[in-house]
């Protein structure tokens, strides 16, 4: 497996491996029933190309299955940069999209993000954000997400970032964040998140139990980022 930097030449064909993992499968996708599998999102494709544009996310590529220049794409891992002031102004953009499942998926992650400012709490004005951890079917369970994550702090060591931040939405995510060395920052057990009725916003299924906003600081002595 070869693990390389995405350029925007491989956009698209990123595009195609979520539609078919990450867009179906990430348990909060699943729970509002935003895409069946290989379906596109507008909106959610705009948030990945929106990270993919800072130029730090990888991809696991696997050269042997990979013909006529176009590369088999095993996994990726999209990360931006998050600055004080996004989360809100993303909180008031979700006002105008009109995919009524999109918006409850992002009003859980940005409200939850907007109740701890990370930014004061770790004196930082942007962190590497982990956004999208993303393996296709026919590769899990071969170290691909683990070998993703430990790449990023890679990339965000190098780039100057003092701090890296995920939301995990599931139980393995999760894992594999914490064995990369993240803390859990604060999380929302998806029973607890309910309207003014008293019913669950998103039923995610078992074994994802809840939203984990997970850091990690890194040492970078010099960098004011
Ligand atoms: N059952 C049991 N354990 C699992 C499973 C599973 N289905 N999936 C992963 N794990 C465990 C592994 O045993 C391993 O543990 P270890 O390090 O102790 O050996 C660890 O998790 C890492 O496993 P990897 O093989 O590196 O994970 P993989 O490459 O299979 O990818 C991922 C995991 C990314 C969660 C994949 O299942 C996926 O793409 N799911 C759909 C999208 C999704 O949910 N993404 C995460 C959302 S959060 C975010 O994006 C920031």
């Amino acid at each position: 497996m070869e693990y390389k930097l995405i350029g925007p030449e491989h956009y698209k064909q990123v595009l195609e491996h979520l539609r078919k993992s990450f867009f179906a499968d990430e348990p909060l996708n699943k729970a509002a029933g935003l895409c069946q599998n290989g379906c596109s999102n507008p909106e959610l494709e705009d948030h990945c190309l929106e990270a993919l544009q800072d130029r730090m996310s990888l991809m696991a590529v696997d050269e042997k299955a990979s013909q006529d220049g176009k590369c088999k794409i095993a996994g990726v891992v999209l990360n931006g940069i998050l600055r004080a002031g996004d989360t809100s102004k993303a909180l008031e953009k979700l006002e105008e999209t009109c995919d009524a499942d999109f918006r409850k998926i992002f009003e859980l992650l940005h409200r939850h993000n907007l109740k701890y400012n990370l930014f004061e709490h770790f004196d930082v004005d942007a962190m590497f954000d982990v956004r999208i951890l993303s393996v296709d079917s026919g590769y899990r369970g071969q170290g691909i997400a683990n070998e993703l994550v430990r790449q990023s702090v890679a990339v965000a060591k190098k780039n100057g970032f003092r701090l890296l931040k995920a939301d995990a939405t599931g139980i393995f995510s999760q894992k594999i964040f914490r064995s990369h060395g993240f803390e859990v920052f604060a999380e929302q057990p998806y029973d607890k998140y309910t309207d003014a009725d008293g019913k669950i916003i998103l039923p995610v299924e078992a074994p994802h139990i809840k939203l984990q906003l997970l850091y990690k600081r890194i040492c970078n002595e010099g960098k004011d980022r």
